[in-house]
């Protein structure tokens, strides 16, 4: 049975897009020369078992059109062979998590409408500027005790100590989660998000699985506790939904939902405002651009989503035949969707792999994907990516990297696992 395990996962890394990334650090490092290669005239290249498209046009048309619909919600019959081999000896999730149906990230209208309708007044661009104050007071406080920690002169990780806390306390405070706890969420996201990349290791598996577990049974005592005695946050308003007539959601859905949205409420906002500063560090024409006229920061920090996206690619699967661009498609068929790759496409974007925090059309970015399922957390990520560079560039104007950072193991969310930095004289 082992042996078994190991042929379909060597199988799986084949024809797996994520190998050559999974196998070479340097690849890794830097992915934009792996994604050049894939850049061909046609609009698709082809994987083992998945189309590919590193074009910003069809990866638009792909994400706007409703003959296409989400992986997690495929039934394993519509799956390629392999994959199907792989779920089966995977065996059945146990937990619910935050990417899997019933989550509106893996489901199809109608239900993704229903779900995300509950959800999306609290993330509108205005319920959002109503959070950008308390963001910059918690921005303060951290930069308070990074500034204490460095008083010697000793170098601070910028993620595990701004980059990361940062937005999990948001996120925490906004849905009514106990802010007091942010370590310990930080520990289960990071555990749980190598799920999001394929060929996974047995034992990553494994760790996931108790991540997940974990981050589950903690999600459905404290909505539990929610509905006897209902606060006045947005997890409160959820929970206090659910009843016997069907009308609200199951534990299910609740559990799904809640867990979607605070966990994609960090786990890429840290790789935003980490790329964002390494990005920074390695242009200091375009950061002392930032310094003298603040007004640049929103675009400056689309220019960040654009040229080292967090989230680098997504996929969809073909509903029904279809064609895209003169490809005929056949129904069941995979598409994988280079998000970053889209993003240096030199079709939307001139030199596109420039760093250009003045570039005119930055935000025409897919870094928060498009049509149904685009970011339902984009104003918030701005807003806190935004606030967050600002108040540590304007704090430290001597702000310097201590040695080279880290970069985080996933593939599909890209960002830093530590960045040293010297904080210098705070203004
Ligand atoms: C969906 C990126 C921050 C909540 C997505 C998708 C992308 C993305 C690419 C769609 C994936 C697809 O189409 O398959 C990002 C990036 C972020 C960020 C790059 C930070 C820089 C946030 C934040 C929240 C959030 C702060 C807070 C709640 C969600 C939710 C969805 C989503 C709930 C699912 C939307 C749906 O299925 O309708 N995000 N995200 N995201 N994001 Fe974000």
């Amino acid at each position: 049975h082992g042996a078994m395990r190991l042929a379909i996962r060597a199988q799986v890394r084949r024809g797996n897009p994520d190998a050559e990334v999974l196998s070479d650090p340097a690849v890794r490092e830097d992915p934009y020369g792996h994604y050049e290669r894939l850049r061909t005239a046609e609009p698709f290249g082809r994987g083992a078992f998945a189309r590919v498209s590193v074009h910003h046009d069809v990866c638009t048309e792909v994400l706007r059109s409703d003959d296409f619909g989400v992986i997690g919600g495929a039934r394993p019959e519509g799956l390629p062979p392999v994959l199907r081999t792989v779920l089966r000896l995977a065996g059945p999730r146990k937990s619910i998590g935050p990417i899997d149906p019933p989550s509106m990230l893996a489901v199809d209208p109608p239900e993704h409408t229903r779900y995300r309708r509950l959800v999306s007044r609290a993330f509108t661009a205005r319920a959002v500027a109503h959070l950008r104050e308390r963001t910059g007071q918690i921005a303060a406080e951290l930069l308070d005790d990074l500034e204490r920690d460095a008083a010697a002169g000793r170098p601070v990780d910028l993620v595990a100590r701004y980059a990361s806390l940062l937005p999990v306390t948001v996120i925490s405070e906004m849905l009514g989660v106990p802010v007091a706890m942010r370590e310990q969420f930080l520990a289960w996201g990071d555990g749980a998000t190598p799920s999001l990349d394929m060929g996974l290791s047995l034992t990553t598996h494994r760790s996931v699985e108790r991540n997940l577990a974990e981050l589950d049974a903690w999600f459905r005592g404290h909505l539990g506790r929610l509905r006897q005695d209902p606060g006045d946050d947005l997890l409160s308003q959820l929970a206090t939904l659910v009843d016997d007539d069907g009308s609200g959601l199951t534990e299910k859905e609740l559990v799904a939902t809640a867990a979607l949205v605070f966990g994609a409420g960090f786990e890429t906002t840290v790789n935003l405002i980490g790329n964002g500063a390494a990005l920074l560090f390695a242009a200091p024409d375009q950061r002392r651009l930032l310094l003298d006229d603040p007004s640049l920061w929103p675009n400056a920090v689309d220019e960040m989503l654009r040229v080292e996206s967090p989230v680098q690619r997504t996929g969809r699967r073909v509903k029904r035949d279809t064609t895209v661009r003169g490809v005929h498609l056949r129904e069941g068929e995979l598409v994988l969707l280079g998000l970053a790759a889209a993003n240096r496409d030199p079709e939307m974007f001139e030199d596109p792999h420039r760093f250009d925090v003045t570039r005119g059309n930055a935000r025409d970015h897919v870094a928060f994907s498009s049509g149904i399922h685009f970011c339902l957390g984009a104003a918030l990520a701005r807003m806190e990516g935004e606030v967050a560079l600002r108040a540590l560039f304007e704090r430290f104007p001597d702000l310097s990297l201590a040695g080279a950072g880290t970069r985080r193991r996933t593939i599909i969310l890209r960002g830093y696992e530590s960045l040293p930095v010297t904080l210098g004289h705070p203004v």
